[in-house]
């Protein structure tokens, strides 16, 4: 069953409504991020300039039904991140539809249009070489260091080289006088430099999404050079944390033989300066503590736990990727379990897993393992109507997501790496009262922020047990400390703020104004 056969079926609540990714008949208590935003900080500072946002994902699929046209949210970080700022600030989004089929462009929400999605074409020999093969197979597990899944061939580089080159076409076909160009992820490495060469004034940012390695793990890339270059066409490259900046100037010195600056974050070329700087990614937090405090997510919040009939619950949500330490996490578990018998018959972990590249082998094979293992612990612990774990092979919509990050009172994630992994922040976002107990990889790059988090080395069956432990046992007022800590960080570093200081250093001074422009220009 592939993922769009597996959402039919399991019909959960994702369709798109006008105002974003909140369901159709939301009660006015539940804020859009625009509403949250503006309720709270006045309207937002607008860049004088359009935004135009470029990534490989689109942040909706569009999924047909007879004539009927439905339109369903993506997962993963980029996409939930920008839909949701552009829904606030406007702009232009360039990104693939998913499929062959290149759609007409959309304006976007439907009903309530705020911004256009132009959609770059990609034949079945891209998807499979660019995507599947260089992106999936190649780039993804470099950037989060391992290695010895890398799968590089030159046919599929061949093709990164030419999808790349078709999306920074369409920017040069679309940017006019004060526009802003934003790459997103390591699928458009090579975009920023290729539109820089026909659009010398244009202001170019690229965000890294993804962790970025050591110089001696990117040095096994056969196409080194190129990549580095391509990303040296931004003005701006931010990352999430300081240590992956860090690796990244040492790639341009140690590989490029470029001169760096440490201490200013630059890399200089001639006359040019590259800034290379972590801008740690925030989230809507209003927009998740808003609906997380709607008497509808805490009346779901309730029936989720009945529904377990364990007084303690313990969540994790991933996309069913190698990089979240999913089977590290369930063997941790399964050590929990072992270690301690007390706890038999009161605690149930759920874990939420989003199919995702479900073509590629490395993923089907996880998927499998996956199965396996949740059956053994399943049939190893379960007695007398207790299960100890509930396995959602499924794609939440927010609402039914932050009810899920309600109804918990421990998180357990733990990536083996993560450039952010912004379910973390979500789930303290949510916890609206202060309570519940966040365990995380000190590999994600959350961690940093999140310090309060009881943090776990994922490699680690037994500090996995021993963690849980605590977390189950935690004095109320020591969770209410670590928690009101996390949630003051997350909300202060809000993805408004996230945005707005990496178009600060993108844009020209004065180029921000307070208040929205009316009329949002698509
Ligand atoms: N997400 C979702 N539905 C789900 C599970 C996750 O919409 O059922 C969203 C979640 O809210 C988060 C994103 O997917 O914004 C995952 O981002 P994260 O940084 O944690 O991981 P990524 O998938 O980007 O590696
Ligand atoms: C990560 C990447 C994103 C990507 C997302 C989902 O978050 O950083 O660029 O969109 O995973 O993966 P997919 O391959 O489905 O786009």
């Amino acid at each position: 069953m592939d993922l769009d056969q597996r959402q039919q079926a399991t019909g959960r609540d994702r369709s798109f409504s006008p105002r974003g990714l909140v369901a159709m008949n939301e009660p006015d208590e539940i804020l859009t991020p625009r509403r949250a935003y503006i309720k709270r900080n006045g309207t937002p500072a607008a860049l004088n300039r359009r935004l135009i946002v470029m990534s490989n994902r689109a942040p909706i699929r569009i999924v047909r039904e007879g004539r009927e046209e439905r339109l369903e949210p993506t997962v993963g970080g980029v996409g939930t991140t920008f839909l949701r700022l552009l829904e606030c600030n406007g702009g232009l989004w360039i990104a693939w539809s998913g499929g062959q089929k290149t759609p007409a462009p959309k304006l976007m929400p439907p009903g309530e249009p705020r911004f256009k999605i132009v959609f770059a074409p990609l034949s079945e020999q891209d998807i499979s070489d660019y995507y599947h093969g260089m992106c999936n197979r190649g780039l993804w597990p470099l950037m989060h260091f391992m290695t010895p899944k890398c799968h590089f061939s030159t046919q599929q580089w061949s093709r990164y080289v030419r999808v790349n080159q078709a999306f920074a076409r369409i920017a040069c076909e679309e940017v006019a006088a004060r526009d802003v160009l934003w790459v997103q992820d390591f699928h458009l490495a090579l975009v920023p430099h290729l539109v820089r060469q026909q659009c010398r004034e244009l202001p170019i940012g690229i965000f890294w999404h993804v962790p970025f390695p050591p110089e001696q793990l990117m040095r096994i890339l056969p196409w080194r050079e190129e990549f580095l270059h391509g990303m040296l066409g931004a003005d701006v490259v931010g990352f999430h944390t300081q240590s992956y900046a860090t690796h990244f100037l040492n790639c341009c010195h140690n590989i490029l033989h470029l001169d760096v600056s440490h201490e200013r974050g630059e890399v200089i070329l001639g006359s040019r300066r590259v800034r290379a700087a972590p801008f740690p990614l925030g989230i809507p937090a209003d927009f998740f503590s808003s609906l997380a405090a709607s008497p509808r997510v805490a009346g779901r919040a309730q029936r989720i736990r009945r529904s377990l009939g364990t007084p303690v619950m313990v969540l994790g949500v991933d996309r069913l990727d190698y990089t979240k330490g999913i089977l590290e996490r369930l063997l941790g578990f399964e050590r929990f379990l072992e270690q301690n018998p007390s706890w038999h018959r009161r605690v149930t972990l759920v874990l939420i897993a989003v199919p995702s590249r479900t073509k590629v082998t490395d993923y089907a094979n996880l998927k499998r393992e996956l199965d396996e293992l949740v059956g053994h612990v399943v049939g190893r612990f379960s007695s007398d109507g207790w299960v100890p774990l509930r396995y959602l092979y499924t794609q939440f919509g927010a609402e039914e997501l932050v009810a899920y990050y309600r109804a918990a009172d421990v998180a357990l994630l733990t990536p083996l790496r993560d450039g952010m992994n912004l379910v973390a922040k979500e789930f303290v976002a949510s916890r609206v009262r202060d309570d519940g107990v966040l365990i995380l990889s000190e590999f994600a790059g959350a961690a940093e922020e999140l310090s309060e988090a009881l943090l776990v080395n994922p490699y680690n069956a037994d500090e996995i047990a021993e963690r849980l432990r605590e977390a189950v046992e935690m004095a109320p007022a020591e969770q209410s400390l670590r928690m009101r800590t996390m949630r003051n960080k997350v909300e202060a570093n809000n993805l408004e703020r996230w945005s707005e200081s990496f178009l600060a250093e993108l844009a020209e001074e004065g180029e921000f104004a307070q208040g929205s422009p009316e009329a949002v220009r698509v």
